[in-house]
């Protein structure tokens, strides 16, 4: 797959984050002071929707059981061992584009 259009730029302010589903796959964006990032939405603990949880700095932390991510890498803070799929992303005349391949 290619990149895909997944968002409008002004959906997602600096310090939100949205999911998107793109092809079946939940995707969550995150907007960390301006640099856009793209992940795999779904908790590695229990399946939490990491996108409706707190987005501090370049971490979230799941609102299910406080797993914390980095967004940058998708790995687990402290655990550099096992994280969620991050996605490359481009923004583009006010769109987000994501590829998830
Ligand atoms: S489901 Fe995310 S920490 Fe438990």
């Amino acid at each position: 797959m290619a990149f895909v259009r997944a968002a409008k730029l002004d959906a997602v302010p600096p310090g939100t984050m949205r999911e998107v589903s793109i092809a079946g796959t939940s995707v969550a964006i995150a907007n960390v002071s301006g640099k856009v990032r793209a992940f795999n939405n779904i908790c590695l603990h229990e399946g939490g929707p990491l996108c409706e949880g707190t987005l501090t700095g370049q971490n979230v932390v799941c609102p299910w059981h406080a797993w914390e991510y980095d967004v940058e890498t998708g790995k687990i803070v402290g655990n550099s061992e096992i994280g969620v799929e991050i996605y490359p992303v481009e923004v583009r005349d006010g769109d987000i584009f994501v590829d998830i391949d």
